[in-house]
C-alpha cells in the first residue's frame, strides 16, 4: 500500500469513509461515487427539510456530523439577508434515509485541496441499490445552494453587505423626471408584458439596460432604489460587486448568472462598473452574454441593469453593437437651474434658506455628489465655527474649496479628466443623446476580436 504522504486527498478520505462504513455497516455493499460539494454546505443542509421525498422511494430524513481525523469541519458564512448564516463547508456527515426496503444512510466527506487551493474535494459512500435516490438529493442540494432563498434583500456576490444597500427611495433620486420614469416603465414593461412576447419569439427572457454617466450622478443610488422597487414587487436582485480580493472576474458574473437562471422568480441582476470585465482578457465571454450565447434562460424573466463611466470603452464594444445592450441610458450631471435647487435643497436640509438660492448658477453641470459635499462641509464649518446657521459666505467657502480640490485632482489625473471635463454638444458627456442604436459602422464588426 502507498504510504500516507504519497496518497491523493480523495483516497485519504476515501480511506477513511470504507473504514468508517464497516463499522457503522458492516459487509453492506456499497458505491464510492465523486459527490457535489454542496451536499456539504450548510445553506443545503438547512434548506432541505427531513421527509423531503426522492425518486426510488427515498425520503431524506436528516443529516449527522461525524467526526473525522483526515478533515476538521469548517465553514464559510454568507450574509444573504439581514442574518448571518453558514454556508460552504468541509467535514464528514451521514445523510439519512427512509425506503420501505429498510432505511440506510451515506456516507459524505470533503475537504480543501490544500491550504491556498479553495477548490473541494467531496466523495460519498453509497449503498450500491440507492444510486437513484442519491443523484436526485445531490442534485437537490445543488439547486438549493444557488437559489437566493426568496426572504433575503439582496443576493450580493462579491464584496461586502456595505456596498449595497437598497434603502434608498425612489424620491430621494433626484434627476430629470423623464430619465427616472423612462426607467422605471422600462423594468415594469418588461416584466409585466416583456417576458411573454420575448416568449413567443423563442427568446431568453434577457433584458440588458446600462447606465452611462460620469462619476457621482447617481447611478449606484438609482440601482438601490431600482432594486428597492424590485424587492417591493416581490422580484429577486442579484448584486455583483467587483470590490473584494477577487476584484471583477467573469467567475462572479458565471455564479450570478447561475443564480439568475435558478432563482425561479423575477430577477433584477445588477453589474456595477461592467466596463472592468470588458477590458480583461475574459471579455469575450462578457460579450457572449450580452450577445445572447450565455445569457441566462430564467422563465420569469431578468433584466441586467448595468453602469459604467466609461463612454469609450461603451462606445467600442457596446453603443456600435446593436443589440449588446438593449438599451443605454446617458445619467448626467444637473443640468438645469431648477434640479441644482432641489438638490441643494435637499443635502441643506433644515438648514437651507432662500438667499443659499445665489450659489445655484454654480451648480450647474456639477454632480449631485458634489452638491452633497458642498451642503455636508458647509453645515460642519458652521457647527464648528458655533454658528447657528450656515450662511451664504460660509457656503461659498464651500464650494471654492471643494471647486479647487476637484480642478488639483484634474491635473493629478489629466486622462480622466479628458474623458469628461471637455464638454460636447448634447448631454455634455462626449456621446451624442442617448439611448440609440448605431448601425455597425463599415470596416468593424465581423473580422475583430471579439
Ligand atoms: N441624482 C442624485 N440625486 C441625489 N443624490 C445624488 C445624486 N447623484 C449623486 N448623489 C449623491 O452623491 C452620492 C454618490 O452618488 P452615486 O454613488 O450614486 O454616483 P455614481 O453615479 O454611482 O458614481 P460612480 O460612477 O463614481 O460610481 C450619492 O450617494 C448621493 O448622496
Ligand atoms: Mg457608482
Amino acid at each position: 500500500m502507498k504510504s500516507a504522504d504519497w496518497m491523493m486527498r480523495y483516497e485519504r478520505l476515501a480511506l477513511w469513509a470504507e473504514g468508517m462504513w464497516k463499522e457503522r455497516h458492516g459487509e453492506q455493499a456499497y458505491q464510492l461515487l465523486w459527490a457535489s460539494e454542496s451536499c456539504g454546505n450548510q445553506l443545503a443542509q438547512h434548506r432541505l427539510k427531513p421527509r423531503r421525498r426522492l425518486r426510488g422511494k427515498s425520503h431524506f430524513v436528516g443529516v449527522e456530523r461525524l467526526p473525522c481525523d483526515e478533515v476538521i469541519t469548517i465553514s464559510e458564512y454568507v450574509v444573504p439577508g439581514r442574518t448571518a448564516m453558514l454556508g460552504e463547508s468541509v467535514g464528514a456527515f451521514a445523510f439519512k434515509f427512509e425506503h420501505p426496503d429498510g432505511d440506510y444512510e451515506v456516507l459524505f466527506v470533503s475537504s480543501y485541496f490544500r491550504d491556498d487551493d479553495p477548490n473541494i474535494v467531496a466523495i460519498a459512500l453509497v449503498p450500491s441499490d440507492q444510486l437513484d435516490s442519491w443523484v436526485h438529493f445531490e442534485s437537490l442540494c445543488n439547486e438549493v445552494v444557488r437559489r437566493p432563498s426568496r426572504r433575503q434583500d439582496v443576493y450580493i456576490i462579491g464584496g461586502t453587505n456595505a456596498y449595497f444597500k437598497p434603502t434608498v427611495e425612489w424620491d430621494e433620486v433626484i434627476l430629470p423626471t423623464h430619465i427616472k420614469e423612462d426607467l422605471r416603465s422600462d423594468m415594469e414593461a418588461f416584466f409585466t408584458d416583456g417576458v411573454s412576447i420575448y416568449q413567443e419569439l423563442n427568446l431568453a427572457p434577457f433584458r440588458k439596460l446600462l447606465l452611462v454617466g460620469p462619476p457621482g450622478t447617481g447611478k449606484t443610488m438609482l440601482c438601490a432604489a431600482m432594486a428597492k422597487l424590485a424587492l417591493k414587487k416581490k422580484r429577486v436582485v442579484v448584486y455583483v460587486s467587483g470590490a473584494d480580493d477577487d476584484g471583477a472576474s467573469f467567475h462572479k458574473i458565471h455564479h450570478a448568472l447561475n443564480v439568475v437562471a435558478n432563482a425561479g422568480y423575477p430577477v433584477l441582476l445588477i453589474v456595477e462598473e461592467i466596463d472592468v470585465y470588458l477590458r480583461k482578457d475574459d471579455k469575450a465571454r462578457i460579450l457572449n452574454v450580452l450577445d445572447g450565447l450565455e445569457s441566462p434562460n430564467n422563465a420569469r424573466g431578468a433584466l441586467l441593469l448595468a453602469t459604467t463611466n466609461y463612454p469609450e470603452v461603451i462606445d467600442e464594444r457596446i453603443a456600435k453593437r446593436p443589440g449588446r445592450m438593449d438599451r443605454i441610458l446617458v445619467i448626467p450631471p444637473i443640468q438645469d437651474e431648477e434640479l441644482a435647487t432641489q438638490m441643494l435643497k435637499h443635502y441643506m436640509g433644515p438648514q437651507w434658506q432662500e438667499n443659499h438660492a445665489e450659489i445655484v448658477p454654480y451648480l450647474v453641470d456639477q454632480t449631485g455628489a458634489f452638491v452633497r459635499e458642498i451642503a455636508l462641509h458647509a453645515r460642519m464649518l458652521a457647527a464648528h465655527n458655533q454658528q447657528r446657521e450656515v450662511d451664504l459666505a460660509t457656503l461659498k467657502q464651500s464650494v471654492g474649496s471643494l471647486s479647487s480640490q476637484i480642478n488639483t485632482g484634474d491635473d493629478l489625473m489629466p486622462r480622466r479628466a479628458m474623458g469628461f471635463g471637455k464638454k460636447a454638444k448634447g448631454n455634455g458627456f462626449g456621446i451624442p443623446d442617448m439611448e440609440r442604436t448605431r448601425p455597425v459602422v463599415e470596416g468593424e464588426g465581423e473580422g475583430d476580436e471579439d
